[in-house]
């Protein structure tokens, strides 16, 4: 395992995370940024946490010294030239995400595989870019990514079977638990996960009670550790609007449709714990 290069592209809440956990695993990895501020802070980011473990007596100094000594940062992609796998974590946005894959395929050697770690875009229109269809997966971790068990491994039609399996290996070896899916839009998660919020805000619209009373419904009643309001506050308005947007553009069902009373908070700015105020009102 030790010999293996990752090349992680975007070092930012997710990149760092993802980096960590590699780097944890006894990994070389390589980062890169836009910019040397950002490498800095994203290095920052992982100092940060492993800090908080030598707090709790779940890690030493040393063994901070020896993950962040493995861990090499460059703005330059040609730097990834060596990678076996290199998986990417810039925003959600498809033409950034092109055009760095397709500047990596140019760089990287041959045997490379290439993973997304996207929430809501098609794997398939940035495997298909590539002249590596074949050796192109979807590695969808989830945040935060040191505490997060799961890790989506995603398969489009044109995956060959060792990738998918080197993928799956790989996301094992790194310390989480693997779920199988299609290149659909949402893949596991977010295909259940989606529709339910949606539904939630929904039936806090049409007045059915309280967004009190929906959340505690659901935490007392199925056992949740978070109502479905609470957990939009937390994963941010913005980005359920963003992803069911997709998911209703793709699959033309109303389940997916956002309703009218998220496309308003967005506009107003009630983004949820992010920015102080979504559903509920949060200290600063
Ligand atoms: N935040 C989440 O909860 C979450 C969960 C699962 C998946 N994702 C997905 O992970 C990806 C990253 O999300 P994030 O929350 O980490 O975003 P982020 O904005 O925190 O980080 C993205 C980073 O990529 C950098 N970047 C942009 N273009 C780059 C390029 N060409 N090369 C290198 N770096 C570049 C940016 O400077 C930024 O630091 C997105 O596709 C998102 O959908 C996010």
């Amino acid at each position: 395992m030790d010999s293996k290069l990752i090349g992680i592209i975007g070092l930012g809440q997710m990149g760092s995370g993802i980096a960590q956990v590699t780097a944890a695993a006894g990994y070389k990895v390589v980062a890169r940024e836009e910019n040397e501020e950002l490498l800095k802070k994203g290095i920052g980011r992982i100092a940060k946490q492993l800090d908080r473990a030598i707090e709790k007596g779940k890690a030493t100094e040393a063994d901070k010294s020896s993950l962040l000594g493995r861990i090499s940062t460059t703005t330059r992609l040609e730097d990834f030239k060596d990678c076996d796998l290199v998986i990417e974590a810039i925003p959600e946005n498809v033409e950034l995400k092109i055009a760095a894959f397709k500047t990596l395929d140019g760089i990287c050697k041959q045997s490379a595989i290439f993973a997304s770690n996207t929430s809501s875009l098609a794997i398939t229109d940035m495997a298909a870019v590539t002249k590596r269809p074949s050796q192109f997966v979807g590695l969808h971790f989830f945040n935060p990514v040191q505490i997060m068990k799961l890790v989506e491994v995603v398969r489009t039609i044109m995956t060959d079977d060792q990738t998918f399996g080197n993928a799956v290996k790989f996301a094992e070896s790194v310390g989480k638990t693997v779920v199988r899916a299609k290149d659909s839009c949402g893949f596991v998660v977010n295909l259940l996960l989606i529709p339910y919020l949606i539904d939630a805000i929904r039936w806090y619209e049409n007045g059915l009670t309280s967004k009190e009373d929906i959340d505690n419904g659901m935490k007392l009643g199925c056992g949740h550790p978070m109502g479905p309001l609470e957990l939009t506050d937390f994963i941010g308005l913005d980005t359920i609007l963003y992803i069911g947007d997709i998911m209703f553009d793709e699959f033309r069902e109303s389940r997916f449709a956002p309703p009218p009373l998220l496309r308003r908070m967005v506009k107003a700015g009630y983004l949820g714990r992010k920015c102080g105020r979504g559903f509920y009102v949060y200290e600063k």
